[in-house]
């Protein structure tokens, strides 16, 4: 994905054929069309370093199409070729945000110094957005709750292939929040106003399931009463989402295949064929290459939709996040059901943390769900945590929890006599120094930030990131 690739557009074959022998010289990648159709397509599969467009094509407006890659891609430079005489719409294109103008005859040393300039400036761009974002991660992302390395990777990751049509494969233990990536990357894209169309493949019957996905006429199989629409003709223009692909039986993944390849389906008892603009996206909490060696996921299916790979974090990997989450939940169901919970107390929170998870985020949920349902008060102390979380031995042990919490079950972590229990992340002894602090001074967060030596709005900033109560 990090190779440098142009891509060129020009419909004088001579022409283009000089660029690309010029643009490969200077070390790049390069894509060539020769129509706004071809220049519609390849961007929709990716973005690129740079775009070469000529301005007058047989089948577009030039302007539309910079219009629509400067929507699409805001951060990457389009050059449009000019022909003699039209210094005046070159001007226009320059407002409607063309990185350069290149008039034709062509200039060897103007295209290599264009280009090189038009790179480095996506390069650049690219680096500051994906610098500021892991030094102010955002806290929440399209419903996504987390600031820690892992996600904002898979917010990266998102962003950068929303705008694509490129298929997705979204991999991840059940519960890390799969449906909300897949939901995020319709959002983002540029068909998040038509339909996102979600669809359970172990949850539906083989039979059935077949005619969720490609509808009948009526009469094509007993209870088929009526015509019926399948997810693909539902999706039309928007996304469809394959849950649990894997689950997916062997014959109807030779079907989705070739649906794939041709673009085109038939009903269940259908004669006439029914061409359809979806993009899809899919997702498993298998391990697909494994699934394919055993015989259970067919290879050329799982090429074709794993041209994007998103791999979700399990919660216990980036248990920075869990006071976080742990947070935005006990808010949410607090709210609902009357409760006054403000915050968990720093034992409470250390047990959450060290608990491993395998539920992911929405087990978490439930449990913070019963937390609040069956308590009150204004925070949730160790006493409220439910006893499997409290009493966990085996995870990292680290925190005040694990130092001064007598527990019923009384085995010692394992790694105790080797002192590896004293070590703990830095984000952990940071967040129980501010917890600490905020108690001693009673909430009074400038004199925190005074005594802990840094700016109240890195104070505060660190408050929400760790979901403390002040
Ligand atoms: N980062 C997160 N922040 C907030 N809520 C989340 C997050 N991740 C998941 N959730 C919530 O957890 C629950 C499970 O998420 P989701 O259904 O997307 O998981 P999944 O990966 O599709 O799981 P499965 O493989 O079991 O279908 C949902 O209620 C979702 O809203
Ligand atoms: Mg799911």
């Amino acid at each position: 994905m990090e190779k440098t690739t142009i891509l060129v557009i020009d419909d004088e074959t001579n022409l283009l054929r000089f660029f690309e022998y010029n643009v490969k010289a200077m070390g790049y990648d390069v894509v060539t069309g020769e129509r706004g159709g071809d220049f519609r397509r390849l961007i929709g599969e990716r973005e690129y370093a740079t775009v070469l467009l000529d301005m007058m094509l047989p089948d577009a407006n030039g302007m539309d199409l910079l219009t629509e890659a400067r929507q699409r891609y805001p951060e990457m430079p389009v050059i449009l070729i000019t022909a003699y005489g039209t210094i005046d719409k070159a001007v226009q294109a320059m407002k409607l945000g063309a990185f350069d103008f290149l008039p034709k005859p062509v200039d060897v040393d103007r295209l290599n110094t264009i280009i090189r300039n038009a790179v480095e400036q996506y390069s650049l761009r690219r680096e500051v957005k994906t610098l500021r974002r892991h030094l102010e991660p955002p806290r929440e992302f399209h419903g996504m709750a987390g600031s820690s390395p892992p996600m904002v990777e898979v917010y990266d990751m998102i962003e950068q292939v929303a705008p694509t049509n490129a298929t997705v494969m979204i991999t991840g233990e059940s519960g890390t929040g799969k449906e909300l990536v897949a939901r995020a990357i319709h959002a983002l894209s540029g068909r998040a106003d038509k339909p996102f169309v979600a669809i359970n493949c172990a949850a539906i019957p083989r039979d059935l399931l077949e005619s969720e996905l490609f509808g009948h006429e009526r009469g094509s199989f007993t209870g088929a009463i009526d015509q019926y629409q399948g997810c693909f003709e539902r999706a039309h223009q928007g996304t469809l989402f394959l849950d649990e692909i894997c689950e997916m039986d062997l014959g109807l993944q030779a079907k989705l295949l070739r649906l794939i390849q041709e673009q085109v389906f038939y009903r269940l008892g259908g004669t006439r064929p029914i061409s359809v603009n979806v993009r899809i996206l899919s997702a498993t909490n298998k391990e697909p290459a494994e699934m394919v060696r055993a015989g259970r996921f067919r290879e050329d299916l799982f090429y074709r939709l794993n041209v994007v790979p998103i791999r979700l974090p399990a919660l216990r990997e980036r248990r920075e996040d869990i006071g976080l989450i742990v947070n935005k939940f006990l808010f949410e169901f607090s709210r609902a059901n009357g409760r006054r919970f403000q915050g968990f107390d720093l034992k409470a929170l250390a047990a959450m943390e060290r608990y491993p998870w395998a539920g992911n985020v929405r087990e978490l949920r439930n449990v913070i769900e019963q937390i609040v349902v069956l308590n009150d008060g204004e925070r949730v102390t160790l006493e409220l945590v439910p006893e499997h979380i409290r009493t966990f031995r085996g995870g990292p042990v680290f925190s005040v929890a694990a130092a001064s919490t007598p527990v019923g079950s009384g085995h010692a972590p394992a790694h105790e006599a080797d002192g590896l229990d004293r070590i703990q992340p830095f984000w952990q002894t940071e967040r129980d120094q501010i917890q600490t602090a905020l108690d001693v001074c009673h909430g009074n967060v400038q004199e925190v930030a005074r005594r802990l030596e840094i700016s109240p709005a890195t104070l505060y900033r660190k408050i929400e990131k760790y979901g403390l109560v002040k």
